[in-house]
């Protein structure tokens, strides 16, 4: 297995943080690996904002919570009664990805994404995409603003980032959807 494929396949959603800040130098390294994902015809209709001031995640974190209140998602609204719960599992820092309302965007952040988490995941720090914040944008539309969200982009996720103990993680993943053709 190449380093590549390791860590593809180590590569775990991560819940639980330390409180060290990640270095300005190593969060830009992250986010720059996500404008180099593919993204349909190389438009580029997407936009990241980096979060490492702690109070702005607070404000992030009780802006889902609110949304969470009024949104009907059982699932959802269950979590936030347990006394642990934090969107962002209390990451030192969180990356916002916005795009443009087009047919390939959400799937160009998708991969983004995905590279954020690899990328991070090479400097020895855990990552977890957040689809659930979305919520915090609906009882909170100025939250579009705080997060510097371009005019006409809306949410797609977020990625908390931190440091974390290194355990076993177990992850399963189903190889019958898997055919080949040869
Ligand atoms: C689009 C998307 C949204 C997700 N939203 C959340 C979320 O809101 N909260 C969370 O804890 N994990 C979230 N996850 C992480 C998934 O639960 C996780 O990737 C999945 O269980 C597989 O585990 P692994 O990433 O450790 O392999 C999300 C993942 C994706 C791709």
């Amino acid at each position: 297995m190449n380093q590549i494929e390791r860590l593809i396949k180590e590569r775990r959603s991560i819940r639980k943080y330390k409180p060290d800040m990640i270095s300005a130098e190593d969060l830009q390294a992250i986010v720059k690996a996500g404008i180099w994902a593919p993204n349909a015809m190389n438009e580029q209709l997407w936009h990241f904002t980096v979060v490492s001031d702690a109070n702005t995640i607070e404000q992030m974190n009780k802006a889902t919570i609110a949304g969470i209140e009024k949104s009907g998602f059982s699932f959802l609204q269950n979590k936030i009664t347990q006394p642990e719960y934090h969107t962002f599992y209390h990451a030192p820092a969180v990356i916002v990805i916005s795009a443009k309302e087009e047919k390939f965007t959400a799937f160009d952040c998708g991969a983004a994404a995905e590279n954020i988490a690899l990328a991070a995941y090479g400097k020895n720090i855990g990552s977890c995409i957040i689809g659930s914040a979305e919520f915090m944008f609906s009882e909170n539309p100025e939250m579009h603003t705080v997060l510097k969200i371009p005019e006409n982009y809306h949410f797609v996720c977020a990625i908390s980032l931190g440091y974390f103990e290194k355990t076993t993680a177990v992850s399963e993943r189903n190889e019958d959807v898997i055919d080949y053709i040869a």
